[in-house]
């Protein structure tokens, strides 16, 4: 009980500091663990006042994730209901993508138009495409660059209505057969369609669909199958289908050549440039109180293999790093931490390394000359 407690307390300090500093999305997070942790403690706590406490804390948590979370995902909510009041493949969709616009990924400009190319500009005006569009467009790539990000932006573009759908998830033991899983999400898609509306399948972990390491045996192939088959029929069904197969991986070796030719498009979202770093430390640290002697153009020069992600763990860490200085020299509850410094960058950039390595990398670039699409 005590441990939780501590646990408790912990996370939702954490959620506030965050939730301070405008980090929206990782304060929600935070306050969901410490939601997750007060359930627990009213489970099994006897004492009536201390139960009463952790289901007012818990609340008041509630109602700020709600408040966090309600202007940007509105959008999103309104769509997934709609996916799940259809009662197909409901436990697969999963709500509340980020909020992410075209202008909020940086770089990947090649990534950007192709996707607008075969997904936005045929969406838009079908009549222009006389010989049809690509309905599988595959995008792959080493972790924290991006994927995920343009799956989000696509769907906040159209009025689409976006199944994101975890692969790994659909060949979870928990949900049944995974090829019955394959076949409801493209069923209840094929019903959005029939309702006049474009709908995006976004799979995400796609490798998982092929990966060895599952251990329902021969699930893999009947869930591969399924979805080839499922695939080719988005092509039988005239020129006029309106269901796109986006799909994310990184590992993209994991996948077979029949299934890999389905996606027409395959785009490598490899990891930032120089000038894409600079640009994230110079959007990432937009939010932060900076010294006057940092320098975003030796921090990009420094950062050559991290990756999207990274370098926003970089910003956030730094931020960490002086608000837990201030509230440790205990002047917590007013005025402000001090100014983040260039030694602070470094300091933070020296403890982490790059999350990723060169030999996936050489892996990833090998496949992406064979296989990767403009
Ligand atoms: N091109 C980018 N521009 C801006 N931010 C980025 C970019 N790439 C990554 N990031 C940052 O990293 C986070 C993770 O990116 P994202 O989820 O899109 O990665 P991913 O390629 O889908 O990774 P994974 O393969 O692990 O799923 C983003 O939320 C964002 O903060
Ligand atoms: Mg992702």
């Amino acid at each position: 009980m005590k441990e939780l407690e501590r646990l408790a307390a912990e996370h939702a300090r954490a959620a506030v500091r965050l939730d301070k500093v405008g980090m929206k999305k990782e304060a929600a997070q935070k306050y969901k663990e410490a939601i997750r942790l007060l359930s627990r403690l009213i489970e099994l706590t006897d004492d009536s006042m201390m139960k009463q406490i952790y289901m007012e804390k818990k609340e008041q948590y509630e109602r700020r994730i709600k408040d966090l979370t309600e202007s940007v995902y509105e959008g999103f909510r309104e769509l997934s209901k709609q996916v799940k009041e259809s009662g197909f493949a409901k436990d697969l969709i999963v709500e509340n993508p980020p909020p992410i616009t075209w202008d909020d990924i940086i770089g990947l400009d090649h990534a950007k138009r192709a996707i607008r190319e075969s997904i936005i500009y045929p969406m838009k005006r079908p009549d222009l495409f006389p010989l049809g569009w690509p309905r599988g467009i595959l995008l792959f790539g080493p972790p924290g660059c991006g994927k995920t990000m343009l799956a989000a932006a696509v769907a906040n573009e159209i009025d689409a209505v976006f199944m994101h759908v975890d692969a790994s998830v659909i060949m979870s033991k928990w949900l049944g057969e995974s090829e019955k899983n394959i076949s409801n999400i493209f069923k209840s898609a094929r019903e959005y369609e029939a309702q006049g509306k474009a709908v995006i399948i976004f799979m995400d972990e796609i490798d998982s669909l092929t990966a060895a390491r599952l251990n329902e045996v021969g699930g893999e192939a009947r869930a591969r199958n399924q979805l080839i088959k499922e695939m080719d029929g988005l092509f039988d069904k005239g020129k006029n289908t309106r269901i796109y197969v986006l799909a994310a991986t990184n590992k993209p070796w994991l996948l077979d050549k029949p299934f890999i030719r389905r996606f027409q498009k395959r785009i490598f979202i490899g990891l930032p440039d120089y000038e894409a770093r600079l640009k994230m430390f110079e959007y990432y640290a937009r939010k932060l109180d900076l010294d006057g002697n940092v320098e975003f153009g030796e921090l990009a020069r420094i950062t050559n293999g991290y990756s999207g992600a990274d370098i926003y763990n970089i910003c956030m860490e730094v931020q960490m790093k002086v608000v837990s200085e201030f509230f440790e020299e205990g002047s917590g509850d007013e005025g402000k931490p001090r100014k983040i410094r260039m030694e602070d960058f470094m300091e933070i950039i020296r403890k982490r390394k790059p999350s990723v390595d060169l030999e996936s990398m050489e892996k990833m670039l090998k496949w992406a000359s064979k296989y990767g699409t403009s």
